[in-house]
């Protein structure tokens, strides 16, 4: 099995970017453990971080033909992008979207996601954990 893990912006400022928010834990070394993790479980992980919207709807649109399931971190693009809404529904694959923070705890305009409804679900809240939750619910479905 192959997962695809996708980073929306300002994810590559993890470490420094509001640690009371986000933790202290790097982009790479959350990339590292969900790889090592992966590994354990024999699944494949690649990881892509992007700051772009056309970036991340390119890479979501092309994902089927090289993964089986996708892990998705829109950052602050799950509040507004129809966009990506719309690529992550142009594609079949298994979709689980991700938050490090609670968003339905912070301000009001992260409670609403336009992304997570053409998701399997979402998991927000658990730092680094909700990456790994998304990992174990889709290496269940094989
Ligand atoms: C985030 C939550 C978003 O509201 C925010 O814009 C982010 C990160 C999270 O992982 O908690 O950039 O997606």
């Amino acid at each position: 099995m192959k997962i695809l893990v996708i980073h929306g912006p300002n994810l590559n400022m993890l470490g420094t970017r509001e640690p009371s928010v986000y933790g202290s834990i790097t982009l790479e070394s959350l990339n590292d453990t969900l790889i090592q993790k992966a590994k354990s479980l024999n699944v494949e992980l690649d990881v892509f971080q992007s700051n772009s919207e056309g970036g991340l709807i390119n890479k979501i649109q092309h994902a089927p033909q090289n993964y089986d399931a996708l892990i998705v971190n829109p950052a602050a693009y799950t509040h507004t992008s129809i966009a990506i809404r719309d690529a992550l529904a142009s594609i079949s694959i298994p979709k689980v979207e991700v938050h490090l923070s609670n968003i339905h705890a912070r301000e009001e305009f992260r409670h609403r996601s336009v992304t997570a409804g053409v998701c399997q679900g979402q998991i927000s809240g658990f730092g680094v954990k909700s990456y790994l939750m998304a990992l174990y619910y889709l290496t269940e479905l094989n």
